[in-house]
């Protein structure tokens, strides 16, 4: 039986390329420039697995061949709306993802954005390596408190939750959440997560705002202009998840004009353009996506997709499958 050939269209940590060269036939990609949408729909044809990540844009032009080779995508992240997830079904080709993994890293990051924005530390350390800080004063670059405030979570999944032990437990916060579905009794006491039936209450409410529900059609521009405007006005707002979420231009006009305190961005509406009127603002983190960005987790990603395609080649059910 030839080895099933399997595609990564990044380059992917060492160690994981390593241990699928061991049961696969794997093109890594040497260049590790992203694909176009012909070569993306072109390795469709010729490849058993395709294993794209969030900087695929895997639309419906990519599954269009007549001839489609893989069954298979075995995406490197958990978050998967660059997928055409209903042309991948009608062509019935699986999608799976790596959930769990990269919880702590991504809500981790999220903690880190908040305290980075509220506490201004990335003007702080601009204004040190352009060696214009002239020392310590009362009034020197006063930030926000963060501990006690409160943290409005949108989306209170793996990530959302893990961010809301971090904030209650380690900073003191009080935690809100909007969802889909209200968490389980066990689940609030265990995260502190109170529930919020309205999103525009759980706005007005919080000095925190962080989002952490899934990207895609559905939660495109959730936080619109006249959300950020229900913002309190010294109130941050945090985005650990899909650029998509936020209107991008609604909120440089508010950051522009202070109607906030700020923003910790990770991720972008077009990744990875960043809109010039974001990069000239000083009351914004602007971090290059960096979420899942450890060892650790990337190596545990890549893992996760070997699992799921042993599994798949197996002929068993992958157990990360979304579609
Ligand atoms: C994810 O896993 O969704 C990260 O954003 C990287 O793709």
């Amino acid at each position: 039986m030839p080895r099933p050939k399997i595609l990564l269209t990044r380059r992917w940590p060492k160690a994981v390329e390593k241990h699928l060269m061991e049961r696969y036939d794997v093109a890594p990609n040497e260049t590790d420039q992203p694909f176009e949408t012909s070569e993306l729909r072109d390795a469709m044809t010729r490849y058993d697995a395709v294993c794209p990540t969030v900087s695929d844009r895997m639309g419906a032009d990519v599954f269009k061949a007549p001839e489609i080779r893989a069954k298979i995508l075995g995406n490197y992240g958990v978050g998967f709306s660059h997928i055409d997830v209903n042309a991948c079904k009608s062509r019935e080709i699986v999608v799976t993802n790596t959930p769990d993994v990269l919880t702590d890293c991504t809500a981790d990051l999220a903690m880190m954005l908040m305290l980075m924005v509220a506490r201004r530390a990335g003007e702080g350390e601009r204004q040190l390596r352009s060696r214009s800080w002239t020392g310590w004063r009362p009034t020197h670059m006063l930030g926000a408190k963060v501990s006690g405030k409160t943290l409005g979570l949108v989306g209170f999944g793996r990530i959302g939750q893990a961010t809301a032990i971090r904030a209650h437990k380690g900073f003191g916060m009080k935690v809100l959440y909007f969802s889909r579905h209200r968490a389980a009794p066990e689940i609030e006491a265990e995260t502190g997560g109170q529930y919020v039936d309205s999103l525009d209450d759980l706005i007005v409410e919080s000095d925190f705002i962080s989002l952490h529900c899934p990207g895609g059609a559905d939660t495109r521009h959730l936080i619109n202009a006249q959300r950020i405007e229900r913002m309190r006005p010294g109130a941050f707002l945090i985005n650990t998840a899909r650029g998509e979420v936020v209107d991008e231009d609604a909120l440089i006009d508010a950051l522009k004009h202070n109607r906030i305190g700020g923003a910790g961005l990770d991720v972008y509406e077009r990744e990875p353009d960043v809109p010039n009127g974001m990069i000239a603002l000083n009351n914004v983190v602007l971090l290059p996506h960096l979420g899942s960005a450890t060892t650790e987790t990337r190596v545990a990603m890549g893992m996760r997709v070997a699992a799921n395609l042993d599994a798949f080649f197996d002929g068993k059910e992958p157990p990360d499958r979304v579609a």
